[in-house]
């Protein structure tokens, strides 16, 4: 988890990619919105065949050189998830504090065309802002979840991990105070048929 944050000074690796290797096992996998790749390498570190993918390249140079320097699996490319066109199928899909950056009335077929690419026995992991009865969303998001919502788009498929909890923005409040806000992480398992 620390290798890419003390070898090349990246972020750490999220926490719920981390977990989710207790239960998704090296297979084909995309890592949405993907930044500057601390998911994506890290995931080819731990032996994923990777695509990296975010609608913003600049991250991408970066991605390449380090797949490179250390004889990574990684693709890179170029894909506004908000067109909903998943090129391919894939085992294990990822996307991490990316939907709240993503166009609200897309986020349906979005969400359908991940499921849709996903192959049967296949993951979907999701970590995004919510907006909640008791921690409102001010923050500036495109979109935000509300409760239950993921849960109910993801009807049929096995929940491994699904919570909504509270957790700290970097941004703070009026007084100073980091804000609050819910967020949603969930591993899902697509049904084998
Ligand atoms: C907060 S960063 C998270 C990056 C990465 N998932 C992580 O956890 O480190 C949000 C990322 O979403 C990407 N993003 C925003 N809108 C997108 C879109 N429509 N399609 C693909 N990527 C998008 C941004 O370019 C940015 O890299």
């Amino acid at each position: 988890m620390a290798y890419f944050q003390q070898k090349y000074g990246m972020t750490a690796t999220h926490s719920a990619v981390v977990a989710a290797m207790d239960t998704v096992k090296p297979c084909k996998a995309i890592d949405l919105g993907c930044g500057q790749g601390r998911n994506a390498l890290f995931l080819a570190l731990k032996g994923f065949d990777v695509t990296a993918s975010d609608y913003n390249p600049s991250g991408m140079r970066v991605i390449e050189d380090i797949a490179e320097a250390e004889d990574l699996a990684i693709r890179t490319e170029t894909y506004d998830m908000n067109v909903a066109a998943i090129g391919e199928n894939y085992d294990f899909m990822v996307a991490t504090v990316v939907f709240m950056f993503l166009m609200k009335e897309r986020v349906p077929s979005i969400i359908a065309n991940m499921q849709e690419r996903t192959n049967p026995g296949g993951y979907n992991l999701i970590v995004s802002a919510m907006d909640t009865a008791d921690y409102p969303c001010h923050m500036p998001f495109s979109f935000t979840f509300k409760e239950n919502e993921l849960k109910n788009y993801y009807a049929g498929w096995t929940l491994i991990d699904y919570k909504e909890e509270i957790g700290s923005m970097h941004a703070r409040d009026a007084n100073g105070n980091p804000i609050q806000l819910r967020f949603v992480t969930m591993l899902a398992q697509k049904p084998m048929s």
